[in-house]
């Protein structure tokens, strides 16, 4: 990069908004570990005009701009992989909640809001910001809305896309698009708002957001039960669906396999029951008081049903917080036990008993002593399958001696996915990772429109050039 510009990008946000060398390392980073990014330079604007003017200098100057909030992201959305001249622009230094309105039941909040921080804002006025997951206290709002993401709350709040009303963004040629309004209804013209969510900075940059807040339920009530298979996971969905009604806001499976992993990977954690079971699945669900004595009487139908076979449910905060992470741990343990490929498929969810039987079985046929967690949110269809070595085996030894491997699973589970009519991406996005899969499985007419959109709002290819097409 030129003199003149560093130094353009000096006035903007004087020496402190900027880091390189040895600083940039962060930024560089996969939480997976699967790719290193090589950001040489990254600039850290503190308010929206100044993301303006660095967007600017940067459309003049042909330099390319990843936009990085919480940097969690897996599939390398974040990060600078191309040798074309490009910058991170992080929104670390964006992160106020801007105002909270509670007749409106709006939050509205900077890019670099780390998740946790909003909901704590919203529970200080006994309201809840309903995006949830497992990264909550590292990931932001500008990332999850640039991502879509999900998480373990969807089935009953919806993901990122649906909790926010209005948006705040830089777009490529330096402008500011501003409608933070909290409007529910507004159907003037298409909604930049929803092409901005989920375009992962392909189109500009998200600098603040409009967020819904609900009602904290007075009650919530959280249960694992042990169970035969994901399809009883399901019959399990309908059943307490009929019983607790909308209130019902995660059914997470996970497998024993995965159980065992985290066991022995956080040996602090332990199971709250005394057998070992194939698979459990986590069930909460919130209310007016006493849904938790409604769920347990629901359980006791499952019981009889033989839907359920075993079941704690939580009776304090602290259990609660102790099933949880079981769950929460589960990636963790997964990348520490050696997991060489995380999908990310969702199927409807008519299909998901079907369409784990058919991944596990097409995987074990590339390599039959491969290990599979297979856990996520069943009630979104969303299954996560993340495969590991044989028992014994460190990765690097096994992806050594079987060259290729990696691909073959993936195409394994991919194969599976259009099988069952799925999504190869549900809540993480393409990013750099999956864009060979998106060029391969995307309609034809899906990926035309996105490379007109992309042409017309993106001439220059600045905003995350290399990220979903290009
Ligand atoms: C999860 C992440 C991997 O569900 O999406 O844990
Ligand atoms: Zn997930």
């Amino acid at each position: 990069m030129e003199q003149a510009f560093l130094d353009g990008l000096r006035k903007i946000v004087g020496q402190q908004g900027l880091k390189d060398g040895s600083q940039v390392a962060r930024y560089n980073e996969d939480p997976r570990g699967r790719f290193k990014g090589n950001a040489q330079l990254v600039v850290r604007p503190e308010t929206t005009d100044q993301v303006a003017k660095i967007v600017t200098l940067c459309n003049d100057a042909r330099v390319g701009i990843i936009p990085f909030s919480g940097g969690t992201g897996v599939v390398a959305g974040q990060l600078v992989i191309e040798d074309t001249p490009t910058l991170v622009l992080s929104l670390d230094r964006m992160n106020r909640v801007r105002e909270i309105s509670t007749d409106d039941s709006v939050l509205v909040a900077e890019a670099g809001c780390v998740l946790e921080n909003i909901h704590a804002a919203a529970e200080e006025h006994d309201l809840v910001f309903p995006l949830n997951m497992a990264s909550k206290g590292s990931c932001c709002i500008g990332g999850n809305l640039a991502t879509n993401a999900g998480g373990i709350q969807v089935v009953r709040h919806g993901n990122a896309r649906d909790l926010c009303l209005g948006l705040e963004a830089v777009l490529p040629d330096g402008s500011v698009y501003s409608d933070l309004s909290p409007l529910r209804k507004n159907n003037t013209g298409y909604d930049l708002r929803h092409l901005l969510i989920g375009s992962e900075g392909t189109l500009g940059i998200i600098t603040a957001a409009t967020l819904v807040l609900k009602p904290a339920d007075p009650e919530t009530a959280t249960a694992l039960c042990a169970i035969a298979t994901p399809a009883a996971a399901l019959d399990l969905y309908k059943h307490l669906r009929k019983q607790l009604g909308e209130g019902l806001s995660a059914l997470e499976l996970m497998s024993g396999f995965g159980l065992k992993l985290v066991f022995s990977q956080f040996p602090s954690l332990t199971s709250p029951f005394r057998a070992s079971h194939k698979w459990v699945l986590l069930v909460e669900a919130g209310g007016a008081l006493g849904i938790t004595e409604k769920l347990e009487a629901a359980l006791a139908e499952c019981f009889e049903k033989e839907l359920v076979f075993d079941a704690v449910v939580a009776q304090s905060a602290a259990q609660r917080q102790s099933l949880w992470n079981l769950r929460e741990n589960t990636p963790e343990a997964n990348r520490l036990a050696g997991a060489f490929c995380n999908s990310d498929t969702s199927v409807p969810i008519s299909k998901v008993g079907a369409f784990i039987e058919c991944t596990r079985a097409k995987v074990s046929s590339v390599h039959p002593d491969l290990r599979i967690n297979t856990y996520g949110h069943i009630g979104d269809g969303n299954i996560h399958q993340n495969v590991l070595p044989p028992d014994g085996i460190s990765k690097e030894s096994f992806l050594e001696a079987n060259a290729g491997v990696i691909e073959a699973v993936r195409m394994a589970i991919n194969d599976a996915t259009m099988q069952f009519d799925g999504s190869i991406s549900a809540e993480h996005g393409i990013g750099r990772l999956k864009k060979a899969d998106l060029k391969q499985y995307a309609p034809r007419h899906k990926l035309g429109a996105i490379k007109k959109i992309k042409q017309a709002l993106d001439p220059n290819n600045i905003m995350n050039p290399g990220a979903i097409i290009g």
